[in-house]
Formats: C-alpha cells, sequence, structure tokens
C-alpha cells in the first residue's frame, strides 16, 4: 500500500492486529471481500468505496439497469414488444458498464474492483465478455461451476478468475479441469452453505450443516490437496459466510484463508447501493427471522421472512403439488438459464427471482425477497459507513455510539441465536420453516 492512500491507516490496523495482507492481481491488499450481490446491491458505490481503502469491492452484474432510471424507463413494462429480452440484456450490459465505471472512479485505483456474475443467467457469457471489456480487475463466478472462464477470459490474463466453491471436492474439479486449459483459478472463495447469504452451494436445503462444508474441514482439505498438486502458495482461498469480527478473520488465517468475504454486513453500510428500507431490514432481522428455502434457480438460498416470503413458503407445497407446465417468462427476460417457474421444474422455487429481489432493492418490504447471511451482524441494528465496518474488522474498533447498547435488545438475542448453533449437533436436518 503506498503511502497517503486512504487505506493505509486500516493496512497499518490489519498488521498491528496480526493480520496478513494478501496478493491477487499484482497488488497487495487488506483481507477483507465485499461479496458481489444481486440485484443492484452492490454496485459502483459499494464496490469503489470498499476497494478504495484498498480491499476487493465486488459489483453484481444482475439486472444493473434497475439503479439506472433511463436504462430502466426503456426497457420496463415492455414486456409485450417483440424485442424485449434483446433490449434488457443490452440496457443491462450498457449498466454494468457504467458501475464498473463508477466503483473504479470511487476507488481511485485503490484496492482491486471485481465483478461477480453467477453462472446460472442467461446473459452469463454476454456478461464476463463485457466486464472484461470494461477493465473488470477480478471476476468471480458462483452458482454453477463455471469450466468455461478460461476460455472466455483468454484474451485477459492479468484479470483474476475467482470460482466460488463450498466443499474440497469441488475445489479439486475446478482445479483439475482448468489445469487441463492451461490455467490456475488466481483465487478461490470458500463459501459456507449453512452461514452466507443467496444461493448457497449445497445441492439441497437438507445438506446445508453437513459438517463437510465447515471451514475446519474445508481449508485444510483444500491446502493439502494444494501440497499433493505442487501448487502450494498458489491459489488464496477466501472464506465465507458468518464472519463478523477481527476474531473470525484470525481464526480463518489460522486455519489458511488468505482473506475473507462479507455480504451482509457490507449490504447495511451506508454506502450500499440499495435503498435504507432494504437495509433495515437485514439489519434488524432476528435470528428466528431467516429462513431457508429453494430458489427459482434450483438451489437452496437463505433470506429473511418477511411478508412476501412468509406467504410463499406456506403456498409452496400447494404450487408444488399443482401440475405446471412450460411458460414463457413473464418479464420476457429469461434471467435464468433454468427458472423453477418458466420451465415448472418439479422441486425448484415458483416465484419470479428478478421482480422479488427489484422489489427489495427499492425497499419495498411488503413484496421483496430479502437475502441474507445466517450471523450476528457486527453493529447490531446500526447502519454504519464502510469504513466504521473495516475499521472493526481489521482492528477491533467499535464505533463509540454503540458501546452501550451492546447487550440490549437484538444483540442478546443474537447471543442466544450463537450459543445455539455452537450447541448444534452437526447432521441435524433442516426443516424450512412454513412448509
Ligand atoms: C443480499 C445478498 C445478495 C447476494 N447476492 C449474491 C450474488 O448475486 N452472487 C453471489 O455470488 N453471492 C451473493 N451473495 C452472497 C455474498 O456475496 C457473500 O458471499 C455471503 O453473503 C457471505 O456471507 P455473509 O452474508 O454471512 O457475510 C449475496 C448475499 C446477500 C446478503
Ligand atoms: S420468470 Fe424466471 S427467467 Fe423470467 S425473469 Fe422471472 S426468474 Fe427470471
Amino acid at each position: 500500500m503506498r503511502a497517503g492512500d486512504e487505506g493505509a491507516p486500516l493496512a497499518a490496523l490489519a498488521a498491528a492486529s496480526g493480520l496478513r495482507d494478501w496478493t491477487l492481481a499484482g497488488r497487495t491488499l487488506l483481507p477483507v471481500v465485499q461479496g458481489g450481490m444481486g440485484v443492484g446491491v452492490s454496485a459502483g458505490g459499494l464496490a469503489g468505496t470498499v476497494a478504495g481503502l484498498g480491499a476487493v469491492g465486488t459489483v453484481s452484474s444482475v439486472d444493473l439497469r434497475r439503479l439506472h432510471p433511463d436504462l430502466w424507463a426503456q426497457t420496463s413494462h415492455r414486456e409485450a414488444e417483440p424485442d424485449a429480452g434483446a433490449r434488457i440484456d443490452a440496457a443491462n450490459l450498457e449498466a454494468l458498464g457504467r458501475e464498473i465505471a463508477r466503483a473504479k472512479q470511487i476507488s481511485g485505483g485503490r484496492g482491486l474492483v471485481a465483478v461477480n456474475v453467477m453462472k446460472a443467467l442467461s446473459a452469463y457469457e454476454a456478461q464476463v465478455r463485457h466486464a472484461l471489456a470494461c477493465g473488470a480487475d477480478a471476476l468471480v463466478v458462483g452458482a454453477g461451476l463455471p469450466l468455461d472462464l478460461p476460455e472466455l477470459a483468454r484474451e485477459h490474463p492479468s484479470v483474476a478468475l475467482i470460482p466460488i466453491l463450498s466443499d474440497a471436492r469441488g475445489i479439486q474439479l475446478i482445479v483439475r479441469k482448468w489445469e487441463k486449459k492451461g490455467r490456475l483459478p488466481d483465487a478461490i472463495v470458500v463459501e459456507h452453505p449453512r452461514l452466507a447469504g443467496g444461493h448457497l452451494g449445497a445441492a439441497r436445503v437438507a445438506d446445508l450443516h453437513d459438517p463437510r462444508f465447515d471451514f475446519e474441514v474445508v481449508l485444510p482439505q483444500a491446502l493439502a490437496f494444494f501440497r499433493s498438486e505442487g501448487l502450494e502458495g498458489r491459489i488464496p482461498l477466501i472464506a465465507a459466510g458468518g464472519v463478523g469480527s477481527l476474531e473470525d478473520i484470525r481464526r480463518l488465517q489460522s486455519l489458511g484463508a488468505s482473506a475473507v468475504q462479507l455480504g451482509t454486513a457490507f449490504a447495511v453500510t451506508r454506502e450500499c447501493d440499495a435503498d435504507p428500507a432494504f437495509k433495515r431490514v437485514l439489519a434488524e432481522a432476528r435470528p428466528e427471522d431467516i429462513v431457508e428455502f429453494t430458489s427459482v434457480a434450483g438451489l437452496p438460498a437463505r433470506a429473511v421472512r418477511t411478508p412476501w416470503l412468509a406467504r410463499y413458503l406456506r403456498l409452496e407445497p400447494r404450487l408444488q403439488a399443482k401440475t405446471h407446465h412450460e411458460t414463457a417468462c413473464t418479464m420476457r427476460f429469461d434471467c435464468l438459464a433454468r427458472c423453477g417457474l418458466r420451465d415448472a421444474t418439479p422441486g425448484w422455487g415458483k416465484f419470479c427471482i428478478d421482480k422479488m429481489l427489484g422489489h427489495a432493492l427499492a425497499g419495498g418490504i411488503d413484496q421483496g425477497l430479502f437475502f441474507r447471511g445466517a450471523g450476528r451482524l457486527p453493529f447490531g441494528s446500526e447502519i454504519r459507513t464502510v469504513k466504521e465496518l473495516m475499521q472493526w474488522l481489521l482492528g477491533g474498533l467499535r464505533p463509540s455510539a454503540l458501546v452501550p447498547r451492546v447487550g440490549q435488545g437484538l444483540e442478546s438475542q443474537w447471543a442466544e441465536h450463537d450459543r445455539r448453533i455452537e450447541n448444534m449437533p452437526m447432521k441435524e436436518e433442516q426443516r424450512v420453516p412454513g412448509t
């Protein structure tokens, strides 16, 4: 980190706390990654702020036209027009380019600006190519195995390629397949399905608590695999899910992670690109409000049980029992390559995820789907700045106004929740509340 950089005091704080920095795409970085969050939750504003402090900020590529009134006006409520899908895709590429430029401008060349593209998207390939053309420093891909990423990025050898995986088997598979294509992952996000928010890397809701996903299992297994392949020290691991303190980062670095990735804690910062009501729903959720269910993308997901989600979960058994037939996408968007609603896939979610995440982004508390991780938040229900969050994570510095509130209200409910999680039998089957 250069002298005079905004992130320099944070680097000193991290070093004094005994944390290691790490290197990605030739840059020395703070060991914190802000995870990609769609729809529109992590755009240029949040990602640029995080990168500007010397860490990794991630723009999520999904449906970014929603943040641009001109692009939204050109494409919404035009489902009847024959070229609606193509126009939406073009607007989203335009918005992605604008958000990458915004992130880079805010970061001032510090840290690293990544773009997260979900493999499950219909526009995955087009968005990967566009992110590369627009100067993304790294591409982070989850919600499916990105076996084709090395080919797609062949002309961009300096862009870091980062798959998101959950267990050692997935890590071995992707490393071996990519090695045959002459490329190694520049880092791997290891996301814990029992803790993270959004779509989760397990086959079924009942698998989320499988001990094979525990960091204490996956990280040593991955490191042993790298050693056996002669790849020791070449692929940094980024642990994601439930991270909320300096102690967590120390523990994960001692297990072999180079950095940690946080989603929910960044989603409730002042700089997050979503509506303030979105942040309040996440920050004010109690442990019992957080539920797991099967998304329309066929993956388990974790979110806050808001009025819409409670209604959906009550109705889900009936929706699943109905004999559905494939239909056209009601939005003429076809955001997902495979959609449980449009394709009538048995057992997959039966709602339009783009519409529901769009409502949440805009602060629609009654209609929205609000993804959230399972862990407690560092500042309880407070909305604080990215810088305060980083100071807490890297140095254990708590904003002073928060001190008297610790131990009250939500804080004590979360402390009780943490105690229960610690004592939970590992293999307990999870039932989705409301079904
Ligand atoms: C609101 C929200 C939206 C998310 N959307 C995405 C996404 O679009 N793509 C993705 O790879 N991960 C997504 N995630 C996962 C985060 O990037 C991150 O890995 C995860 O939330 C870490 O767990 P934590 O929330 O406990 O910190 C999302 C998480 C949240 C809370
Ligand atoms: S119906 Fe399915 S494919 Fe169409 S926009 Fe909604 S979630 Fe996406």
